[in-house]
């Protein structure tokens, strides 16, 4: 596994706890999910619907869906473009995207 290290940032310092498959992760004031992930050498984020290999983010601005996490109970988040809050729950996406029904 590729390992992370962060570079020095003094304006981003204050320290943000968050969960990952219920585990808490230490963060940085305006990590993205992915960022704080990475830097936690946390491990994939998603697995994939046809062989259930392992994925982790990869292009960190949007574009390749690798990153895909559940949210606060919400699937098909970008973990790559969601900001960490404090207690945020965050959890693998396993399996295809879910598709959600239209609200009425
Ligand atoms: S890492 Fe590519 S879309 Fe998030």
């Amino acid at each position: 596994m590729m390992r992370f290290a962060r570079l020095p940032n003094p304006g981003r310092s204050r320290r943000i706890v968050f969960q990952f498959e219920g585990e808490p992760i230490e963060a940085q004031e305006g990590d993205t999910v992915a960022t704080a992930l990475l830097a936690a050498s946390a491990g994939a984020t998603r697995t994939t619907a046809v062989s259930g290999s392992a994925r982790g983010a990869y292009c960190m601005m949007g574009v390749c869906f690798e990153c895909l996490v559940e949210v606060d109970g919400i699937p098909n988040r970008q973990g790559c473009l969601v900001a960490v809050t404090e207690g945020m729950s965050v959890r693998r996406q396993a399996g295809p995207a879910v598709v959600l029904e239209d609200a009425p």
